[in-house]
């Protein structure tokens, strides 16, 4: 491991930087505890210059990841985009598997470390390669739709991925050539859009039976009590949620949704049905808007922490390199290349 030692005053300085960046209120940091915490990032930040890397991170990341070393941070769609147009040799993705799969498929010449190898995604676990073969052939025609939150074995069996960000826009242009479409391996988010576009499931939507651990586990009978006891709340909601509880919030989007929800409404209070790091976020960004607690921690997004992304750039160990077989690589290329067109 390179040894970078920040000198008092170089600690201090990072200390008022995350401090402005907000992490007091939304990491629970005392000033003893933001020191320390400074001397980490300091050295992290260091490191990620000398190795000439760059740290993309999702939102549901944990605060000291999102507002202490990642250079962008943003939803599936941001990220994929950007990781796109990445400079930097290496990329230490502060996200999920099929995130860091994504940014390698976009960048085979490049170093892709994810910083824990255990950081999977229930979703991308409920599918294989093989089972989109099966579907494909009950389905002669139809094209396949693929959630971006797929091992990228699944990508390259797909037509077009999308997400959350895209997948309905992606869906109407779709539907004016194709009666029927498959749309994997969300089945709640799949329902949601096939109510939303008024197609038949099972007839025009072909759906998987993936879940999110996270968004499957909100479910809609107490909702009606926090709005009386927050009056004008704005109840936002991912669309993995299930459809009971989404035809009850005021919103349904993804995160980058949620967010510029927030950014671009003044309500008295706000509710984002997600994964806690979201409502993180969006307190740090909006200081003066309130928002009422209700989310879950994913335990893949969260299993990354400081010190895996210190050993991703000093020493990382082989399961944390992401290699992406070339003839894999290439289809699922197409599958991505096509979200980019359409989307
Ligand atoms: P988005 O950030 O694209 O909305 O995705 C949410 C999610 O669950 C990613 O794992
Ligand atoms: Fe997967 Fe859900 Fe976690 Fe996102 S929040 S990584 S969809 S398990």
């Amino acid at each position: 491991m390179i040894a970078a030692v920040p000198t008092s005053q170089e600690i201090e300085q990072e200390a008022r930087r995350l401090e402005e960046k907000g992490l007091l209120e939304v990491g629970g940091y005392d000033e003893t505890a933001l020191l320390r915490l400074a001397e980490r990032t300091w050295r992290i930040n260091k490191l990620k210059a000398i190795k000439n890397a760059v740290i993309p991170a999702h939102v549901y990341q944990r605060p000291e990841i999102l507002l202490g070393i990642a250079d962008f941070t943003g939803d599936s769609y941001r990220l994929a985009k950007l990781c796109a147009e990445v400079k930097a040799d290496t990329i230490v993705f502060c996200g999920v598997r099929f995130m860091a799969e994504t940014a390698k498929i976009l960048n085979p010449e490049k170093t892709v470390i994810l910083p824990a190898a255990e950081a999977g995604c229930s979703l991308a676990e409920s599918i294989t390669g093989e089972d989109v073969r099966r579907i494909r052939a009950l389905h002669p025609g139809a094209p396949v739709v693929t959630y971006i939150n797929t091992n990228a074995d699944v990508k390259a069996e797909s037509d077009v991925i999308v997400t959350s960000a895209n997948a309905r826009k992606i869906l109407e242009k779709l539907y004016q050539k194709h009666k029927k479409v498959i749309f994997i391996p969300d089945t709640l988010m799949g329902q949601n859009l096939a109510r939303d576009l008024n197609k038949k499931l099972g007839e025009e939507m072909i759906i998987w039976q993936g879940t999110c651990i996270v968004h499957d586990s909100f479910e809609p009978s107490w909702l009606e009590r926090y709005r009386k006891e927050f009056p004008g709340v704005q109840v936002l909601a991912h669309t993995e949620c299930s459809p009971s509880l989404v035809e009850m919030v005021d919103f349904a989007g993804g995160t980058g949704d949620m967010m510029r929800f927030v950014e671009n409404s003044n309500a008295p209070y706000y509710m984002l049905i997600t994964e806690c790091g979201l409502g993180d976020l969006a307190r740090s960004r909006f200081p003066d808007k309130k928002f009422v607690p209700m989310c879950r921690l994913c335990p893949y997004m969260k299993s990354i922490d400081l010190d895996h992304v210190e050993k991703a750039l000093s020493d990382p160990d082989a399961a944390c390199r992401i290699n992406v077989p070339e003839d894999i690589r290439l289809k699922a290329k197409k599958a991505i290349d096509a979200m980019f067109a359409l989307a």
